[in-house]
């Protein structure tokens, strides 16, 4: 698990013989998790080609201002607000004494000014550019300004010389910028989660379904990227964007659910259900649009595959966490369903007359093997973010074997 899971890492790399070392660096930032993209200057482009940095940041790599080839949605000012961290390195003298004059004539410099991420700078040049009170000073400016310095390093440099200015090696980058993220309480945690309701087709133009619209569930998504968890949704059909960081897989009918968990199943670590998946569908489904014809009708219906259960009783299973939509009873049902459906973890919610369902806010009874947790009504993802730190603290306990250590789950303020 790395404090770099799913962070977003811009790396810079400006003209010098360490530029070779960003391959390196690339390859061990998306080892950690981080998701990397590349920006250039020019010079840079002549000592390592945009081609070998793109292979391994998987993303095109930017070197222009002004790129009329830019990926949609990713100009400048994009990619300066989609950074976690921009980390330069190597920064020459004179990327150094550009970002400290605050220019912005090339697309780093501009980026590294239109940043509000923090800005990691890794010194490489010959030992006596390194001690010229011009870079000096501006190594300094910078410093008050609170970019990060990380080295240069000693040792035996290119040019012949020995002495201070050659670049951090590329583990030691990782773990400088490693250090810049608080931990999460899932950091590394693969989660898969489904969310919102299923349809169930009678015909071309109907369908059965209820009344879930899917808040609950991407609250608990989004709770869930926040702690530091890789987080991939299943999700019926809802018109709610999907959470920032969170890969979205679509589906419609509970059929499609359940193949899209157990397609995902032997990669995952937790596997939250809060999709309120239809437990039976039409028999059949009529190929064309019913008629009007008879008085009364039947709809035979059929079961569909319980989902949860079925992740439960897998060979290797992740931990589980259930959620049941109760009208009654719920601490009762709540216990029966956690034991029916063998899974680790239980959340219920009464529904039904502006319960639970399609509503803001919500309040979850929790369960567990000897132990239960009554979250009160709050809005949905203040919930969730309570929600996940329990489900954290259960998780930690079966996988580690050691007692929850409450952390952060990346929401400060929520202290519940
Ligand atoms: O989406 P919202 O409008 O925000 O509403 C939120 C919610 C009420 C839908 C949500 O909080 C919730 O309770 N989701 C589960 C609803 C549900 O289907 O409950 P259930 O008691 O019928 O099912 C129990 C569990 O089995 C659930 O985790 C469900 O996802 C799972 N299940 C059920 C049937 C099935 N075929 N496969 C399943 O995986």
């Amino acid at each position: 698990m790395t404090t770099l899971t799913a962070k977003r890492i811009l790396v810079g790399v400006s003209g010098g013989i360490a530029a070779y070392k960003s391959a390196e660096l690339v390859r061990l930032l998306r080892a950690a998790g981080a998701e990397v993209r590349v920006v250039m200057t020019p010079a840079a482009t002549r000592f390592i080609t945009p081609l070998t940095l793109q292979a391994l940041s998987g993303h095109p790599v930017r070197v222009e201002l002004f790129d009329a080839g830019a990926e949609a949605g990713m100009d400048h000012i994009h990619l300066a607000r989609w950074a976690d961290a921009v980390l330069v390195a190597p920064a020459s003298a004179d990327l150094l004494a550009r970002l400290a004059a605050g220019r912005a004539d090339d697309l780093l410099t501009t980026l590294c000014l239109a940043t509000r991420a923090p800005l990691l700078v890794a010194p490489a040049m010959n030992s006596a550019m390194w001690a010229h009170p011009a870079t000096r000073d501006n190594v300094a400016r910078l410093a008050a300004r609170g970019v990060t310095l990380i080295g240069p390093a000693e040792g035996e440099q290119a040019c012949g010389e020995t002495g201070p200015g050659r670049l951090v090696e590329p583990p030691q980058l990782v773990a400088a910028v490693a250090g810049r993220f608080r931990a999460g309480l899932l950091d590394g945690v693969r989660a898969l989660i489904t969310a919102g309701p299923t349809r169930e087709p009678v015909d071309p133009v109907r369908f059965l379904t209820n009344r879930s619209s899917g808040k609950m569930g991407y609250a608990v998504a989004a709770a869930l990227a926040e702690a530091g968890a890789s987080v991939t949704l299943v999700s019926g059909p809802v018109a709610l964007e999907v959470p920032d960081r969170v890969r979205c897989i679509r589906v419609e009918r509970a059929a499609e659910m359940a193949e899209a968990v157990r397609a995902r199943l032997a990669e995952i670590d937790l596997f939250v259900a809060a999709a309120a998946v239809a437990d039976y569908r039409p028999a059949e489904t009529a190929p064309h649009k019913l008629k009007k014809r008879a008085e009364r009708m039947a709809l035979p219906l059929v079961r569909t595959p319980d989902i949860l259960a079925e992740v439960a009783a897998s060979t290797r299973p992740p931990f589980t966490v259930g959620f049941a939509a109760e009208t009654e009873d719920l601490e009762r049902h709540a216990r029966a369903k956690r034991m029916l459906k063998g899974v680790d973890m239980l959340a219920a919610n009464r529904v039904g007359a502006g319960e639970g369902f399609e509503v803001d806010d919500n309040a979850l009874l929790v369960v567990w093997e000897g132990g239960q947790a009554w979250l009160p009504r709050a809005p949905k993802p203040q919930l969730a973010r309570r929600l996940v730190r329990l489900i954290a603290e259960r998780y930690r306990e079966r996988r580690e074997g050691a007692p929850g250590t409450p952390a952060s789950t990346g929401d400060e303020k929520d202290t519940a």
